[in-house]
């Protein structure tokens, strides 16, 4: 039966208050989705600096309490906002830990830039999510309505499943017990890669148990996980795709977790991330010169015409300009992409990356831009206007990542008419079909894949899309169409999310 549900999200970013890379678009646009599905969704993450500047900003509520953290008594209290659709969203305030993000200064939030330009984890990092985790625990007497399901997501969040079974399960209020047994917990894995691990006297810091710090319960090789954590503790599991769902139960992406996310393999499942169109549409989209549709596509080529403006590169219509927009990692395959840059480039192609990250691959990117520098356009920085507008002016999209849970950018392409190339894998290899002879024959092609992390086989997709670009252009208008027609948006997913939170509904 299809009851109506109370899920409180609690995350550590939510695009428009902080926002690093998918989480947090994610986190904006499930929650909004459910509450469009009848339901009453919430969110709670913390109050950064940047969270301030929010629109409809945030306002201070009168909702104050204390959280236990090691050996200190930290106060806080909730200010509160609202989206679309009805959803509140709950921000934790506590300045030491939340107030210290400025990118003018190189300080994210997560991390700060050291004097020698290098990136760092904050030290305090454990103690502010042990914070934060308790705080979400300690909030629930103090919200407007009792959730049914709390969904935790990443290892910033991954303790709450923990202190809930051992801690506040169940706690008294002054007329009964207060409803903590009655919470589902789902945890979202939206990148395995990042587990939250630190070393193993921060037990004490979070106030748990020795008895937990065990291989099958909280110790990572010899270290407290709060992704394993969640992952051990949660009553159900799902990352952002079934293929990254299977692939992370292997040694190559499950980073040190594929044993215990095999042996949990029963609990876990994969749901391919939404687009929020209301956000990302070119029909629509407010940061575009042109917006365009897949019935009038002319605002295309005055997209393409002003982006190669704002990135300073030669004003060519002709020219196959190939867009990238990522987090500067190891997992985006940056290396794949200045590997094949050179073959772009020389081919008369043009390239525009915008991204930020770590300091090698600027400096890479910084040095292929100086010897084309007609061709090649860089933005090293987070913009997320900029991001759009790459999206609607590149032919074509280059996402080549080693790993991909799910994957936002492609699908953002597919809409864009800008056809994505991509690595099979996770959630790319879910969403894009190969312009093989068959898929374009049959009317499925979107985009180009290739299998193998290498350079060679990277090339040989980018060099499809060019020929094809080129020499084939009603080919590549279907692709073009056949990306733009397709719907990827919240409303399938989050109908896979409700099928989760059902089961996970406990009676009343
Ligand atoms: P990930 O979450 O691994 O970074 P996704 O494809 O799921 O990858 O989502 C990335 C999101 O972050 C997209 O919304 C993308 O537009 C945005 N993004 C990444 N880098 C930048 C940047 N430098 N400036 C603006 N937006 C960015
Ligand atoms: C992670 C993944 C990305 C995914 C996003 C949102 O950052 O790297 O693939 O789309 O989370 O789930």
């Amino acid at each position: 039966m299809n009851e109506k549900l109370n899920i409180l999200l609690a995350t550590s970013e939510v695009v428009g208050f902080a926002k690093t890379g998918g989480l947090a678009d994610v986190c904006a646009a499930l929650p909004q989705a459910m509450a469009r599905r009848g339901h009453r969704a919430s969110i709670i993450l913390p109050l950064y600096r940047s969270a301030r500047q929010a629109k409809p900003a945030p306002v201070p509520t009168e909702r104050q309490f204390t959280v236990v953290v090691g050996q200190k008594v930290v106060e806080t209290r909730l200010w509160h906002t609202t989206l679309d659709d009805g959803v509140t969203v709950w921000l934790v305030e506590q300045n030491d830990y939340f107030d210290r993000d400025d990118p003018t200064q190189g300080r994210g939030i997560y991390q700060y830039t050291r004097h020698d330009g290098s990136r760092a984890d904050y030290e305090d990092n454990c103690e502010r999510f042990v914070f934060f985790n308790r705080a979400v625990l300690e909030a629930l007497p103090l919200l407007d309505a009792w959730p049914d399901i709390l969904h935790v997501n990443d290892w910033q969040t991954g303790l709450i499943p923990v202190y809930l079974k051992e801690q506040y399960l169940h706690r008294m209020g002054e007329s009964g017990p207060l409803g903590y047994d009655r919470l589902g917990t789902l945890l979202t894995i939206h990148n395995i890669a990042y587990q939250g691990t630190f070393w193993h006297w921060d037990m004490k810091l979070a106030g748990l148990d020795w008895r937990l710090f065990n291989p099958r319960q909280l110790e990572f090789y010899g270290k407290l996980s709060f992704l394993k954590a969640g992952i051990v503790y949660a009553d159900l599991l799902n990352t952002v795709s079934p293929t990254y769902a299977r692939e992370i139960q292997t040694p190559y992406f499950g980073y040190g977790m594929q044993g215990v996310l095999w042996e949990n393999r029963d609990r876990l499942f994969g749901i391919v991330n939404g687009v929020d169109y209301r956000v990302w549409d070119p029909a629509i989209d407010r940061h575009l010169p042109a917006n365009y549709s897949l019935d009038d596509l002319s605002g295309k080529a005055i997209c393409k015409a002003a982006l190669q403006r704002e990135f300073a590169i030669a004003e060519d219509a002709a020219a196959p300009l190939c867009g990238v927009v990522a987090r500067l990692t190891e997992q985006k395959g940056v290396d794949l992409i200045t590997a094949v840059a050179p073959g772009i480039l020389d081919a008369g192609g043009q390239l525009v990356v915008l991204g930020e990250g770590d300091r090698k691959y600027h400096h890479v990117l910084q040095h292929l831009r100086d010897r084309y520098p007609n061709r090649m356009g860089i933005y090293l920085g987070f913009h997320e206007a900029k991001a759009h507008r790459v999206e609607a002016g590149a032919d074509f999209f280059l996402m080549p990542s080693a790993f991909e849970p799910s994957g936002l950018n492609q699908l953002y392409s597919l809409k864009y008419g800008t056809p994505p190339v991509v690595r099979a894998t996770g959630g790319l290899a879910d969403t894009v079909t190969d312009a093989s002879p068959e898929n374009l024959a049959n009317g499925t092609a979107t985009g180009f894949r290739f299998g193998g992390y290498s350079a060679h086989e990277c090339w040989r997709a980018v060099e499809r899309a060019i020929g094809m670009y080129r020499h084939y252009p009603e080919f590549w208008r279907q692709l073009m169409r056949t990306g733009m027609s397709q719907d990827w948006s919240w409303d399938r997913s989050a109908a896979e999310y409700e099928q989760l939170y059902q089961r996970l509904r406990k009676p009343r």
